[in-house]
């Protein structure tokens, strides 16, 4: 019997994978803007290693910034599918840029959105979508990066306050947010139950931002460990009830998982984009190379893995807006894709030979910009840890 669901609407266990207006719309301003505001700078960002205000200011225009926060805070009211769609496109020129918008979107904005008080939700979320200023979220120490529940951070409770005191690693925005989300341990005994997450200011007394990192990758994103030396934060700062902080993490990493999934993908995609373009112009044996085999062959793996890629991404997205389970598709999405951007990337190069090694060509960034999704938010080590668990528990 022929199926009564039209091709462009497959679904997935009651799932609707169309794109609705807006989406497409969303897709194609973010790509106009990828292609005309980020590509032409790009080069020189990643080699002097900063991003300019304006830059992010205009983000924060055209509403990229706080893509899911709700219109009263001043966000854009749109779903995970919009953010993922948007967050592929900035990916296929700046990966610099869209690791900028997913920390504050899915890090900062969602968790401030999703378990913050009305006073927090007021005073945070409109500047933090405008651009006025941008997020930082601050779970990773020195010695507690993959084992985050050991944290050396210490959240001394005095009452109407707590006093800060620690180290934070490879903060993305470290040096330019206006915002941290910080998460210490209160209670040592109750190990990562005695976790709280706590709003400090960037003018707080006693925090210090620590050098900038020198980079491989995503080099035009600002990167810096941070130190608190006996900071005052107002009980008031704290981010639900006491010990909720490791539970806000990993709630919110989640979500940051779908996010740099699709930073994965649109480095893919971007690599793949390139290296076809590539492909139909550079003659080699009589021919374009696109008529060779080897080629070919090459080109196929990448747009299959990158398709494969898209739709792990698009169902942990729906199944967040849907508010299904989706801490195992997130994992799934982000380990496959992270290492479908480091094949591409590497791949690209290698269709590109010689010309694939220099900069103007942008596959090399590419490589070296992927590598990292396959790192932060977890590795591809811990999200196998989360679908392991995840697929014994049942
Ligand atoms: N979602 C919701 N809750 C989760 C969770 C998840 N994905 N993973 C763990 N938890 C909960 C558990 O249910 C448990 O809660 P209860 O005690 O109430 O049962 C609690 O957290 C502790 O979990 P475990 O007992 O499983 O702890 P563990 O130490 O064995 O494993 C871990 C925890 C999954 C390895 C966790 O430490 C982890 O995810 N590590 C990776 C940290 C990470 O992703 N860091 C990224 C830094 S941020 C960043 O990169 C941002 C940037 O700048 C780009």
């Amino acid at each position: 019997m022929a199926s009564s669901v039209p091709t462009s609407e497959l679904s997935l266990s009651g799932m609707n994978f169309q794109l609705s207006e807006e989406h497409l719309m969303i897709r194609d301003m973010a790509r106009e803007f990828a292609e005309t505001e980020l590509k032409p700078g790009v080069i020189d960002r990643d080699e002097k290693q900063y991003f300019p205000k304006e830059l992010l200011q205009r983000m924060g225009e055209l509403g990229f910034l706080g893509m899911m926060v709700s219109e009263e805070y001043g966000g854009g009211g749109m779903d995970t599918v919009a953010y993922v769609l948007a967050m592929e496109e900035i990916s296929k020129w700046d990966a610099s840029a869209s690791v900028i918008m997913s920390v504050n979107n899915s890090l900062v904005c969602w968790g401030v959105e999703k378990y913050g008080n009305e006073e927090q939700k007021r005073k945070y979320l409109p500047k933090l979508c405008s651009g006025e200023t941008i997020g930082a979220f601050c779970l990773s120490e020195p010695e507690a990066g993959s084992d985050a529940t050991r944290q050396k951070t210490i959240a001394e409770d005095r009452g109407d306050h707590y006093v800060l005191n620690g180290t934070k690693n490879w903060i993305t925005n470290g040096g330019i947010a206006g915002v941290y989300l910080v998460m210490a341990q209160t209670d040592v005994e109750k190990a990562h139950k005695g976790i709280n997450c706590l709003i400090v200011e960037r003018n707080s007394p006693g925090f210090e931002i620590g050098p900038k990192e020198q980079k491989m990758g995503i080099r035009g994103s600002d990167t810096h460990s941070l130190n608190f030396n006996d900071v005052i934060v107002p009980k008031e700062n704290r981010i639900g009830e006491d010990g909720f902080g490791f539970k806000f993490a990993m709630s919110t990493l989640n979500g940051g998982r779908i996010g740099i999934a699709s930073q994965a993908l649109g480095i893919a995609s971007g690599a793949l984009n390139l290296a076809l373009e590539y492909a139909k112009i550079r003659k080699a044996f009589g021919t374009e190379i696109m008529n060779h085999q080897a080629i070919q062959f090459k080109l196929a793996d990448m747009a299959t893995e990158i398709e494969a890629s898209r739709w792990l991404i698009m169902k942990a997205a729906r199944e967040k807006d849907m508010g299904i389970d989706y801490v195992q598709s997130a994992a799934m999405a982000k380990l496959y894709a992270s290492k479908t951007a480091m094949k591409c990337a590497d791949e690209a190069i290698q269709v590109h030979g010689g010309n694939g090694y220099v900069k103007e060509y942008h596959v090399e960034r590419f490589l070296r910009d992927a590598k990292i999704t396959e790192i932060y938010e977890g590795t591809s080590e811990i999200q196998r840890i989360v679908i392991a668990r995840s697929i014994i528990k049942g």
